[in-house]
């Protein structure tokens, strides 16, 4: 073997490992040069390729790679050759290297755009609005009631709904065996107390703590011993109301009924008040107003008769204002209670109060 054979054997190695590497390499070569755009390359492609191309770093330039072998023989080739060899093994391992460098840097820009292009935000999106939920349509009601009487000078009280008999009978002059125990019957606990049958409790309540002259409505919920049907629910809503002074008397009870009712149906409604009895007021009337729908000609809502029955009212009776201690011969009031949800029933024209109970989205979203 001649010298010249053994010099070109180390040579060789470097080339065939040369030519390998631009083998392999071959399917990367549109990742060098300048362009920083790959038609058709989605972003996981990309990070196959980046993943493969790392593996091609390793087998071209690890430490088992053919090129790292030849860097071994440059301490074995001849002394006057072992320079231009060494220089020739370098150049090889830094062509290998920065075609690597260059196709590694171009996909990691690329993969960095990609990411951060997918999730940058469009700020021109519209947002996403929250889905809001709506009032119930008794609450709908009852808020126009309460901003009617609001802006008659009327507080709103806000009455509990587990009364005594004290409060929900006796203090408003039912005395235990009267016969209006009966029709508001309610329920009742073990320990004496009864879920009320009627908002008039607050008028007492109300008497109690802010004393006199006082004006009040207190819509809340009360509850009977009613079998459901299309008129009635055991647990119902009523408005209450009370105006205690000097010197009042029926007409302002008519001027105010009159004037809510103009304010909640249109300024056409017309009031009638009918003789009527309720233990803690005298006298006693209840109250009708003109059909808001047919305007008191006659129609399907009002039944054909022109006018809407609506609620009980009077001056308040003597034992009532003597109970919280109120002189009856100083004070006199009016007071008069209604019930929301058949107000309510009656303006959106619904068949079944019970409709408004059973929490139906589908139903309830018709009123936002
Ligand atoms: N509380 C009565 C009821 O539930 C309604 C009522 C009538 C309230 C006359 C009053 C009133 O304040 O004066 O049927």
């Amino acid at each position: 073997m001649t010298d010249s054979e053994n010099d070109q054997q180390p040579t060789t190695q470097v080339e065939t490992a040369r030519k390998a590497f631009e083998q392999e390499f071959e399917r990367f070569a549109r990742f060098t040069g300048s362009s920083s755009g790959f038609p058709g390359l989605d972003l996981d492609q990309a990070v196959a390729e980046q993943r493969a191309l790392a593996e091609v770093r390793t087998r071209h330039l690890g430490k088992k790679s053919a090129l790292a072998a030849s860097k071994k023989l440059i301490g074995r080739v001849p002394a006057e050759q072992r320079a231009a060899f060494g220089k020739f093994v370098q150049e090889t391992e830094g062509f290998v290297s920065s075609a690597l460098d260059e196709a590694e840097e171009n996909l990691k820009n690329f993969i960095e755009s990609e990411r951060t292009s997918r999730e940058s935000v469009d700020i021109t999106l519209p947002g996403r609005r929250p889905r809001l939920g709506h009032r119930h349509p008794i609450t709908l009601v009852r808020e126009r009631i309460e901003d009617i009487f609001v802006s008659l000078g009327y507080a709103i009280e806000d009455g509990r709904e587990i009364e005594t008999d004290f409060y929900n009978f006796d203090a408003l002059n039912i005395p235990d065996n009267h016969p209006a125990r009966a029709w508001q019957d309610t329920f009742y606990t073990r320990d004496g107390f009864a879920l009320r049958s009627q908002t008039s409790t607050v008028q007492i309540h109300a008497m109690q703590r802010r004393g006199v002259p006082v004006r009040m409505i207190a819509p809340g919920r009360v509850f009977r011993r009613d079998t459901p049907d299309p008129t009635h629910n055991p647990m119902f809503f009523q408005v209450e109301g009370l105006c205690v002074d000097r010197g009042i008397s029926m007409a302002h009870l008519k001027g105010t009924v009159a004037e809510f009712l103009k304010r909640m149906f249109g300024p056409d409604t017309v009031t009638r008040f009918r003789p009527s009895y309720f233990p803690f007021t005298e006298p006693s009337a209840e109250f009708d107003f003109s059909c808001f729908k047919c305007n008191g000609k006659g129609c399907r809502i009002c039944k054909n008769s022109g006018w809407i029955e609506l609620g009980g009212s009077g001056m308040v009776h003597p034992n009532v204002l003597r109970t919280v201690g109120v002189d009856p011969e100083e004070f006199s009031g009016f007071a008069f209670g209604f019930g929301i949800d058949r107000m309510c029933a009656l303006m959106y024209t619904l068949d079944d109060i019970r409709l408004l109970f059973e929490n139906d989205v589908r139903f309830l979203e018709q009123f936002s």
